[in-house]
Formats: structure tokens, sequence, C-alpha cells
């Protein structure tokens, strides 16, 4: 190619991602993060270090993540040169906490008693009911609301500073800076005209830190279990770990980075396949009467619930060999027709495990993500071994809970 042609296309191409960069920023904001250069947000940086700023924002969804990760491993796992005894439960509790408590309350939490008090409300919770129980959740939620107050103020004079004027009328966040359940919450109230009260707020977070704390820090521990009893698949899930990371001491995970464990990934599908909290779930009830194809009627108001632990271990929908723990069966369907259903967080048709329909868990994506970050920190950075085997699962109704006060040694790696 002559100097001529080459001058002509780097010309025109800077022209198109110049003409593109302004007509970005004069077009409306949709309701999404947005990130900027810092200091020199001009069209030339687009042009030089367009690719760069990409991979920025992409790399900030996991990012923030795998630090609240790194630092609970740094303030829960003594230090263990000599094979040390630890309870896995804990660890991995703790590591979730901290997430969830990330991404929903957002950084001005992430220390201090926000942590202990989403712990004691989600204990007192489980605590079998009565009038001392129902005191300490409302105890802990009038506590709860006075730590978010401050928060919550400040985010609403900052969202009345900066709302800006859309086709609707209506002020919509222009920045993405806040990208936790304080800011989605409140926006969604705003949107509707309505005020969020310290107390809604605390209510509403509890809510889903119930739903997503327990039953994380649980699959995780079964998890766990299943790579112990399994050394095949613990060798060959670090080595996964590390062909992904390939040698880069600097290496910073990413969504797609952990979409490449699929080892792991098939792992974790075959565990939450075999172990469940619930042996009921997609719990619903008729809000009118139905009648199926087959003639079966179902009365108005009668209570539904689908048996998630027997249909995991049903012949006629998992084959073969449903009583085995083969942790790479979803590995194996993958490389078939669907690649993109038999990931961890699919809701396909052969689980129940996340429930069905538009009330499937909502929180799954986050769950197979932080899972992911919590298992790369312990087993790149740690050798791990049974102490003394687990207790038996503890049943409790329709419930069931892994020996959470198990505990495992530990020691720290020497390839680290
Ligand atoms: C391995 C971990 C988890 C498992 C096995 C799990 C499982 C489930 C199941 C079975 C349902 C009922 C679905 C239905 O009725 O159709 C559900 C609902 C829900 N889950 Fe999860 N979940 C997990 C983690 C999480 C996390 C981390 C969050 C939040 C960050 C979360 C938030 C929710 C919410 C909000 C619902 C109610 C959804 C609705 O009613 O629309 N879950 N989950």
């Amino acid at each position: 190619m002559s100097t001529t042609v080459i001058l002509i296309a780097t010309t025109a191409a800077a022209w198109l991602l110049t003409t593109i960069w302004r007509r970005a920023i004069s077009a409306p904001k949709v309701d999404v993060p947005y990130l900027a250069f810092e200091g020199d947000n001009s069209a030339g940086r687009y042009i030089a270090e367009g690719a760069s700023l990409l991979a920025q924002g992409y790399a900030k969804l996991i990012q923030p993540m795998e630090e609240v990760v790194a630092k609970a491993y740094e303030k829960e796992m003594p230090p263990c040169p000599d094979w040390t005894s630890i309870n896995p439960y804990h660890l991995i509790a703790q590591s979730f906490a901290r997430i969830a408590t990330r991404v929903l309350v957002g950084p001005e939490l992430c220390e201090g008693r926000w942590l202990t008090l989403s712990r004691d409300y989600t204990n007192s919770l489980t605590k079998a009911p009565g009038i001392p129980s129902v005191l300490a959740v409302l105890k802990y939620r009038r506590e709860a609301a006075e730590i978010l107050r401050p928060v919550l103020e400040a985010r609403m004079a900052e969202l009345d500073n900066r709302v800006t004027s859309t086709s609707s009328g209506k002020g919509r966040r222009v920045s993405g800076e806040h990208e936790d359940a304080i800011q989605w919450l409140l926006e969604e109230f705003r949107a509707r005209g309505k005020k969020l009260t310290p107390d809604t707020l605390a209510q509403s977070i509890f809510v889903i830190m119930t739903a997503a704390i327990d039953s994380t820090s649980s699959t995780a521990l079964w998890m766990l279990f299943d790579l112990l009893d399994h050394p095949d698949s613990l060798a060959e899930i670090r080595e996964e770990i590390a062909r992904v990371k390939g040698g880069d001491r600097t290496f910073v995970w990413t969504r797609q980075a952990l979409g490449e464990l699929r080892v792991l990934d098939s792992l974790m599908r075959e565990s939450l396949r075999v172990h469940s909290i619930t042996q009921i779930t997609v719990e619903r009830m008729a809000a009118q009467p139905f009648t199926f194809k087959d003639g079966l009627h179902i009365p108005k108001y009668s209570q539904l619930a689908f048996p998630r632990f027997p249909h995991g271990l049903d012949p006629d929908v998992v084959h073969p060999d449903p009583q085995t723990f083969d942790y790479k069966r979803h590995l194996k369907k993958r490389t078939g027709d669907d690649a993109t259903k038999f990931h961890f967080a699919s809701a396909s048709e052969d689980t129940l495990a996340w429930g069905v329909g538009v009330h499937a868990c909502s929180g799954r994506f986050l769950a197979q993500e932080a899972l992911k970050l919590i298992f790369v920190q312990l087993l790149s950075r740690y050798e791990i071994k049974y102490d003394k085997q687990p207790a038996p699962d503890k049943m409790m109704g329709f419930f069931c809970a892994p020996d959470m006060s198990a505990t495992i040694f530990v020691k720290e790696a020497a390839w680290v």
C-alpha cells in the first residue's frame, strides 16, 4: 500500500472517530454506567486510546468484586506457612457477605458494623420463630436504617444536583458512579414518584441479602467438599486457572476470563445438581383457576411447588448416571449443540436449581461470578485438604444445610 493510501485511510478513520465522538457527547444519555477519560476527555484520546477505555469498562464489572474477595482473604485467612486448620464456611460466608455488601450498598459501608449487622440480621431470621427473634430482627432493621440514613441522604442530594430533564420530563441518572442497590432503589422510587425512606431501604436490602448469603455460602461449601472428594477435579481446575492467567502476575479477572473457567463452571453446576438448600422450589399460588391440556385442574389460591432435589436425580432428566458425581458432565454438554445453555447460571430445563420463568433467581449471575472469584483465590494461593470428614448434611423440614462447623487444613502454596 502506498504512503498516500495509508495517509488517506488514517485521516478517514480519524474523521470517522471524531464524528462518532461528537455525536456521542451530544446524544441523549441512556440509563447505563458511563465511563470517560480522566482529565483530558478529548476526541484525540478516544482516537488514540479508545480500546483501553473499552477494556477498563469491561474490567470494571468484575474488578470491585475481585478486590473485596482479596480483602476478605487478607482479613479472614490466618498466615499458614504450615498446614493450619480453618473453618471454610466462615471464610466463604465473609467473602460473599463482602461481595454482596459492595454490590448492594456500595463502597461506603464495606467496612465496619454493616458487615456484622447483616450477619446478625440473617442469623436472627433463621432462628426459630418467637417474640425474642422477631424483636431482634426489628432491632437490627432499625440499626441498619440509621447506618443507611446518611448514605441515602447524600445520594438524594447528589441526585437532586445532577438530574437532567429527558423528553419524558423525569430526572434520570447521568453518571454511573454509584452502581449498587441503594442507587437502583432510589431511582426506581423516584421514577414512581415515591420517597425512599431509610427503613424501607433497610428492609429491601435485607430481603435481598437473606436470599443471597445463605444460599450462596452453603452452595460454595458443598462445592468445596466436592472438590476435596474429587482430587482429580481439584488438580484440573488449578491447571485451568493457571492457564487462563497465563503466568501474568498482574492479571486482573474479567467477566470473559471467568467465563473461560469451564471445568470449574461445570463442577459448580454438578455440585448444585446434587446438593440443595431447599427440597422444593418454584413456590407459587394460583391467582386464577387453571386447567392444563391433560385435564389437571388447579383451583384458585392453590399453593404449588416443584420437587427440586428429586428432579436433579431423575434419570429422565439427567443422563447418564444421575447418581454419579461427574464434574465434567456439563462441560461435555457445552461442547454439543447448545454451548450457552449448560453453564452454572443458566436456568435451563434440566435444572430447577434457579427456579423458572420471570421469578427465576435474579442473583444467579452474581452468585456465579462471586463463587468463581472465591475459588480462584483459594485454589491458586493455597493447598487444601480435609481435617476430618464433614458431618452429614442437616435436614430441617424442606431445608438442608452442609456441615458449617467442618474444618479443613490450608497451607500457603509453594507455587505462589
Ligand atoms: C447459589 C446461590 C443461589 C441459589 C441456589 C438461588 C436459588 C434461588 C431459587 C431456587 C429461587 C426461586 C426461583 C423461583 O421461584 O422460580 C431464587 C429466587 C431469588 N433469588 Fe436466588 N439463589 C442464589 C443466590 C442468589 C443471590 C446471590 C441473590 C441476590 C444477590 C439472589 C436473589 C434472589 C431473589 C431476589 C429471588 C426472588 C426472585 C423473584 O421472585 O423474582 N439469589 N433463588
